[in-house]
C-alpha cells in the first residue's frame, strides 16, 4: 500500500517567539499543515495519510482536521517522536501495528511546513517510490556552494553542477528504512538527521525527483512571509 507521513512533530524554535508550533501558524488564514494536508487529500492512492505531532498538539490537530472538514477516517493522527527520524519510524510502527508492514508497502514522507508541493512531485515520488524503494525531492543549487568546517574559512568550493537543495518529500520502502535504521549505532543516528542518507551510506541507490523552488520549508518568520507572497502572488501551481 501506499501511505504518506506528515511530519508535523517538531517545536519550530527557529521561529522565534510564537504561540504555537510553526505548523500551527495560520497562512492565509489556515494553518499551515492544513494546506499541506489538502495536497495528500487530493491524492487517492494513499491508503492513509498519517499525520505525527507533539503528543500535547494531538488534540488540537483533531480539532482543526474538523474545523476544515478534513476529518475522514483514511486521516489517522499519531504522536511524534524526539528527532524527525523517530517522528518518522513512529509514523512506521504505527503502519506496523494497524495495517502490518508489508514488503511493497511505500511511505511517503513530507515537511508539514512545506505546503506548496504539488501533485506532479507526489506523483512521481509515488512512482519512482515503487521503482526503487528510496527517493529524495531536489532543485538545482543555484548558488555556488562553499564548505567551511569551522565557519571561518573555506575547505572546498564543489562544482555547482553537482551540487542540489534537498526538499521533501522523501519517498521509501517502508520495511526497508525500518532495518536500515535498526542497524545504525545510537552515534550514527544523531548524525543522520537526513532519511535518504540512511540509504546512501549502506550504498543503497536513491533516486532523485525534481522539486521546486517555490517548495520552500517555512524555517524563520521571513519564510512565513514569502510563503504568504507565494499565495497571494498565485506563484506556487499544480
Ligand atoms: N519534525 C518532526 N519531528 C521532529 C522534528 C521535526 O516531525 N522531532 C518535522 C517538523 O515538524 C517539520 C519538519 O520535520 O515539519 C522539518 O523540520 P524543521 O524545519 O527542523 O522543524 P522543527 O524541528 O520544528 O524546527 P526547529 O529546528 O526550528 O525547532
Amino acid at each position: 500500500m501506499i501511505y504518506a507521513g506528515i511530519l508535523a512533530g517538531g517545536q519550530g524554535t527557529r521561529m522565534g517567539n510564537v504561540p504555537m508550533p510553526k505548523q500551527f501558524l495560520l497562512l492565509n488564514k489556515k494553518p499551515i499543515l492544513v494546506h499541506t494536508i489538502e495536497k495528500f487529500i487530493l491524492n487517492e492512492s494513499f491508503a492513509k495519510i498519517i499525520i505525527a505531532t507533539p503528543k500535547e498538539w494531538i488534540n488540537y490537530t483533531n480539532d482543526i482536521l474538523k474545523k476544515y472538514q478534513i476529518d475522514i477516517p483514511r486521516v489517522v493522527v499519531i504522536e511524534g517522536g524526539s528527532e524527525r527520524n523517530d517522528t518518522i519510524m513512529n509514523i512506521i510502527s504505527w503502519i506496523e501495528k494497524n495495517d502490518g508492514l508489508q514488503d511493497d508497502d511505500i511511505i511517503v514522507t513530507h515537511d508539514a511546513v512545506r505546503p506548496f508541493l504539488t501533485h506532479r512531485i507526489i506523483e512521481e515520488n509515488i512512482e519512482m517510490g515503487l521503482k526503487y524503494g528510496a527517493v529524495d525531492t531536489a532543485i538545482e543549487a543555484v548558488d555556488t556552494i562553499v564548505v567551511s568546517e569551522d565557519g571561518n574559512y573555506i575547505n572546498d568550493i564543489p562544482k555547482r553542477e553537482t551540487m542540489y537543495q534537498g526538499q521533501t518529500p522523501q519517498t521509501f520502502n517502508a520495511k526497508q528504512l525500518k532495518d536500515l535504521y535498526a542497524e545504525l549505532s545510537e552515534e550514527e543516528k544523531s548524525i543522520l538527521t537526513d532519511a535518504c542518507k540512511i540509504f546512501s551510506i549502506k550504498n543503497k541507490k536513491v533516486k532523485l525527483v525534481k522539486g521546486e523552488v517555490f517548495n520552500i520549508k517555512v524555517t524563520i518568520p521571513y519564510d512565513l512571509k514569502v510563503a504568504n507572497s507565494i499565495i497571494q502572488g498565485s506563484i506556487a501551481n499544480d
